[in-house]
């Protein structure tokens, strides 16, 4: 042998150009996430998503290690500790496939890695679910499936409310709210909101009217919370808001659990202060939601107590969940990851939102 390379030679083969795919770890993903991702994942070939079950927390960001992209969800621990570590592991996009981001301590994540979000992925997924919420709180819904299944006709405790009349209060008239808003007006009631940013175009378009916070939780017999959960905003909805609150008004939460103080919430159930609650998220959630924890002990007294009320009506951060949001969610995740990938400007960072102010 001459040492030439025969024609069958792997050497003179055309190579496959060596491409450097960006590692991405997803984390709290449930089978319904993989499978929006994935339907999608072939149109990155520079991406390589690696899923996780697990939760990200401190015990389990070491998974994340030499991975410079992270992928996180509402309930995930985005606290000092697992931000630290996430850093010290290689990771410096953190690609939140939501719209909130109160979970993650802006103040550490500033300088250490950038961060992304989804916003408005589908507002009306979220305000049509609220007005679930509310005809099937107002009447009785909830409780009239499982009686009749069980060959209980009786409608003794199903009495609602017509809406026609009534007064909403929307509290933040953002995209869900005003998503919100709108569907409301189709009832014929009287439309109140309440936003530090007032917009002109939706009180118009709504024929609603923009008063203070106060008055509107006097004068609305239902209260639907749009706000995003802040500092300013944690216990928005508190003993003190309550007591100000109509006897028997309704409440909705589909934003965030910690708006409201769930304590003072109970009580004012067993007064009847509050007629009946329409909750999507819970205060202590993270330890709950999303979870099949139907074996085991409820170790949270309030959320036990909470579950016990027939006028309540509690979902597992079920709002989103969509067809159309899933594919917008994996959709926008993925060119947020691309962008970041390709050095560009990041289209939905955070850092126009974050109020941290901490790389100032
Ligand atoms: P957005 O940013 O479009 O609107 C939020 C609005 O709330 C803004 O206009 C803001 O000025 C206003 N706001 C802030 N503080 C307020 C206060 N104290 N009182 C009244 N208004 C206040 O946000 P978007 O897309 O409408 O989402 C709202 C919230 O919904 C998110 O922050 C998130 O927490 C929650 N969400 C829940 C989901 C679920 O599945 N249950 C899914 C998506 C979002």
């Amino acid at each position: 042998m001459d040492g030439a390379a025969s024609p069958w030679d792997w050497r003179r083969r055309p190579q496959p150009k060596e491409v450097t795919r960006m590692k991405i770890a997803f984390f709290d993903t449930k089978p319904y996430d993989r499978q929006a991702f994935q339907a999608l994942a072939g149109q990155y070939p520079d991406l390589a998503l690696r899923f996780w079950e697990e939760r990200l927390t401190p015990a389990t960001a070491r998974l994340a290690e030499g991975y410079p992209a992270v992928c996180a969800f509402v309930n995930d621990d985005l606290g000092a500790k697992t931000l630290g570590i996430l850093a010290k592991g290689g990771t410096r996009l953190l690609a939140m496939r939501c719209a909130g981001f109160n979970n993650v301590d802006l103040r550490v994540a500033c300088g250490k890695m950038q961060v992304v979000r989804v916003p408005g992925y589908s507002p009306h997924a979220v305000a049509e679910f609220t007005l679930a919420l509310l005809l099937c709180v107002n009447r009785r819904l909830h409780r009239a499936y499982t009686r009749v299944r069980e060959g209980n006709f009786s409608l003794d405790g199903l009495q609602g409310m017509v809406l026609h009349g009534k007064t909403v209060g929307i509290v933040g008239t953002g995209r869900i709210g005003e998503a919100f808003a709108r569907l409301m007006t189709g009832f014929g009631v009287r439309l109140l909101l309440s936003d530090p940013f007032p917009n002109p175009r939706v009180a118009q378009e709504t024929q609603g009217q923009y008063v203070p916070l106060e008055t509107l939780l006097r004068e609305s017999d239902v209260v639907s919370l749009h706000c995003p959960l802040t500092p300013e905003n944690t216990h928005l909805v508190n003993r003190d808001t309550l007591a100000l609150m109509k006897d028997g008004v309704i409440l909705l939460n589909t934003s965030r659990g910690k708006l409201v103080h769930a304590q003072a919430l109970v009580q004012a159930l067993k007064s009847g202060k509050v007629g009946a609650a329409g909750l999507d998220v819970y205060e202590e959630e993270a330890g709950y939601f999303f979870e099949d924890r139907s074996s085991r002990i409820i170790r949270d007294d309030v959320l036990a107590r909470l579950l016990t009320f027939p006028n309540v009506l509690l979902t597992s951060h079920q709002a989103f969940l969509t067809h159309e949001a899933l594919e917008n969610i994996a959709r926008t995740t993925l060119e947020n990851l691309q962008e970041f990938r390709e050095g560009k400007p990041l289209s939905n960072s955070i850092c126009r939102e974050c109020e941290t102010h901490a790389c100032r």
